[in-house]
């Protein structure tokens, strides 16, 4: 199970209920990455999909504890005991895709985590990812040249966990 997210220099992710920043080059690696697996989100990360709608050519799980609620494309998780029993034993092709509440939830339980890590301390931040510098077990493994996309400079990370 690997991590995907892009988080500011304080681990930043999002404000209200979206991202903390506009970055083309970001949502097209997370595409690249993601396409053909499984990817596990929140509810409320669901709800900040544009049109509220599953992302294409990827099996959207949705972690939510409200009974009955569906959405087209979605496969509803309402707890860990589904969740684990839905992936089965190979979590190798599952992404963890935020937000913070799943991103706390998961950590442990992934291998490898992808931050597009950018050059920016939002002063608005809400929502942050867990600090894989002073997580133990984790270290940083990879990192990109730097990247510039809409104005903003940035590096894809890859961390590890030993
Ligand atoms: N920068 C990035 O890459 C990135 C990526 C994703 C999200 N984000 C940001 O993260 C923020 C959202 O994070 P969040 O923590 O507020 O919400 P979230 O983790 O997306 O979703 C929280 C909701 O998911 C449900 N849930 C979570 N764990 C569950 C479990 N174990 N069993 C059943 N249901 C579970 C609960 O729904 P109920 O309400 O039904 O209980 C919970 O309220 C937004 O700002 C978003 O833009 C950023």
């Amino acid at each position: 199970m690997k991590a995907i997210v892009c988080a500011d220099r304080n681990w930043g992710i999002g404000k209200g209920n979206g991202m903390l920043f506009h970055i083309p080059a970001d949502l097209k690696y997370f595409k690249e990455m993601t396409m053909g697996s499984t990817i596990v989100m929140g509810y409320a990360t669901f709800l900040s999909l544009p049109g509220q709608k599953a992302l294409p050519g990827r099996r959207n799980v949705v972690l939510c504890d409200i009974d009955g609620w569906s959405a087209p494309d979605v496969t509803v998780c309402h707890n860990f005991d589904e969740l684990f029993s839905l992936l089965g034993e190979d979590t190798s092709n599952v992404f963890v895709t935020g937000g913070q509440s799943v991103y706390e939830q998961l950590i442990d339980r992934c291998d490898t985590a992808y931050i597009t890590r950018v050059d920016d301390a939002a002063d608005d931040a809400e929502k942050f990812f867990p600090n894989l510098d002073k997580r133990e077990g984790w270290k940083l493994q990879e990192r990109s040249e730097k990247q510039e996309s809409n104005g903003y400079t940035f590096t894809f990370d890859t961390y590890i966990k030993e």
